[in-house]
């Protein structure tokens, strides 16, 4: 296991075309230098050290609440050796195992990792290289392996002789594991004199072996994991293959998917079993569904807790709880804090915002429910609404328990509707309604007979 993980991060990444550096952007709504952290992290490493240098403000307050990652910042981008060494020098490391990994590759397995770290702590190596055979080697280093199979020099593709190129197929991945000590100790050592300039981290694999140590090789079984996100393009291959290791996982664990090319769920979610999740549906953040349900069609749930036999369908949830058995949709858009109990029902074109809806109370079809506190066993009329703004102040509604409230009402808050109450259709409640009474507020209907008609005459009359 390693004892310090460096996460190389101070790249611009100028072919993504963005304002914003490449490390932020994000895969399946976590910034691509997190996914790193938390691989080196899961690998076992105490201490992360992410050297950073575009968007370093940025990248900083990312791990602002993390106590075992520290930012050093690469001032210049003189290359991966040097951005080693300030790493080195500033966090004062100079000993243990030393993992060095590429803030751009969100794919690479904490068992990868682990592996790379063992060669180290148990197998006596002073380095071990994470190596890999892409279909396509150009622009990698290449390595350079002697007899025995001990790693001799990896060569940059610019500094490779054609024939180098063409024999030496098996390509540094980036990352690596270290002596802590031979890695302090030999740093300096390494010289920008090549084809870009650049001090590169590479050369310490022949500095290394010139001073009598040994250095071997892993090569990572599945190609994906070393999967770099340089442009928009590989952001979207490695989406899939996050997508497709995630969707897996959770139909392994007896999660239903009708399409899971169709299906983005989030690394931190987590489905019951026996849950179905259909087409266009996006679970992110800290999202967690129980058993038995079915989300979706076109559902997008962030930070919202579902119990177990709920049904979510063309939903959009922020922040919301949904208990047992609930029902939501189509086009329901549940906002932070609304609480949906047991059995509870927010029907079609339904808003319903920092609010309790009792258990088994139901607001079915094109309502907006805003700073309110249901009872059990409700019912809202179609397009009744709480008008709980009044311009300056958000103000509260209760309804108590059974109450059932007409179509069309506005109930202006600040106002209580008591247990058990009525209020007529089309009513705007402006004055609290008493425990098991009528409320109607409605001017009343008149009837002229025969009006109609004659109408309809006078028209004809005059040709229309
Ligand atoms: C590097 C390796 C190459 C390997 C390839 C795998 C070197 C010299 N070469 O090449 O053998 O095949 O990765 O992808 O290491 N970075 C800094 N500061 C710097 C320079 C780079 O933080 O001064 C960071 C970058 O942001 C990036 C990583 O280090 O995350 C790798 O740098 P990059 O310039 O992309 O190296 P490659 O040329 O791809
Ligand atoms: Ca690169």
């Amino acid at each position: 296991m390693p004892t310090t993980a460096i996460i190389l991060a101070a790249g611009e990444g100028t072919r993504m075309r963005s304002a914003k550096a490449k490390v932020l952007h994000e895969l399946l709504g976590r910034p691509l230098v997190t996914w790193a952290a938390d691989a080196a992290r899961k690998a076992g490493a105490g201490r992360i050290v992410v050297v950073v240098g575009n968007g370093a403000e940025q990248v900083k307050a990312l791990f602002a609440g993390e106590p075992d990652v520290e930012c050093v910042e690469q001032a210049e981008r003189l290359g991966t050796g040097h951005a080693v060494r300030c790493a080195l020098e500033s966090a004062g490391i100079d000993s243990g195992c030393v993992a060095i990994l590429n803030g751009d590759s969100p794919l690479v397995r904490p068992e990868t990792i682990a592996q790379l770290a063992n060669a180290v702590t148990e197998g006596g190596q002073a380095a071990c290289v994470l190596t890999m055979t892409p279909p396509d080697p150009t622009g990698y280093g290449r390595v350079q392996t002697d007899a025995s199979g001990q790693v001799t020099a990896i060569i940059e593709h610019k500094d490779c002789t054609p024939e180098q190129r063409a024999e030496l197929l098996e390509c540094n991945s980036g990352f690596y594991a270290f002596d802590g000590a031979q890695l302090a100790g030999h740093i300096g050592e390494v010289s920008n004199d090549n084809v870009q300039g650049e001090y590169y981290l590479t050369d310490m694999i022949a500095i290394l072996r010139g001073a009598g140590l040994p250095v071997s090789s892993t090569h990572v079984a599945d190609a994906d994991e070393m999967l770099g996100v340089n442009s928009r393009s590989q952001l979207a291959d490695a989406s899939r293959v996050m997508q497709s290791r995630i969707n897996e996982g959770l139909m392994a664990e007896g999660v239903g998917m009708l399409d899971p090319s169709l299906v983005w769920v989030g690394p931190d979610v987590t489905v019951g079993r026996d849950t179905v999740l259909l087409p266009m549906t996006f679970l992110s953040g800290d999202t967690h569904v129980g058993e038995g349900c079915v989300v979706g069609p076109n559902s997008r749930l962030t930070d919202t807790r579902v119990g177990d036999g709920c049904t979510v369908e063309e939903t959009v949830a922020i922040q919301a709880t949904l208990e047992n058995d609930v029902s939501c949709g189509p086009r329901a858009y549940l906002r932070p804090g609304a609480h949906l109990l047991d059995g509870s029902k927010a029907g079609t074109h339904v808003e319903i915002k920092n609010s309790t809806i009792g258990e088994g109370s139901k607001v079915p079809h094109l309502s907006y429910i805003g700073d309110t506190t249901m009872g059990a066993g409700v019912n809202i009329g179609a397009g009744s609404i709480t008008c709980n703004y009044d311009g300056v102040h958000k103000n509260k509604t209760t309804i108590g328990d059974g109450a059932f409230v007409g179509s069309d009402t506005m109930m202006v808050a600040p106002v209580n509707i008591g247990a058990g109450a009525l209020v007529g259709a089309s009513s705007c409640i402006t004055r609290d309604v008493p425990a098991d009474a009528l409320a109607i507020e409605r001017s009343e209907q008149r009837i002229i007979e025969g009006y109609a008609k004659k109408r309809r005459q006078a028209q004809e009359r005059e040709g229309h």
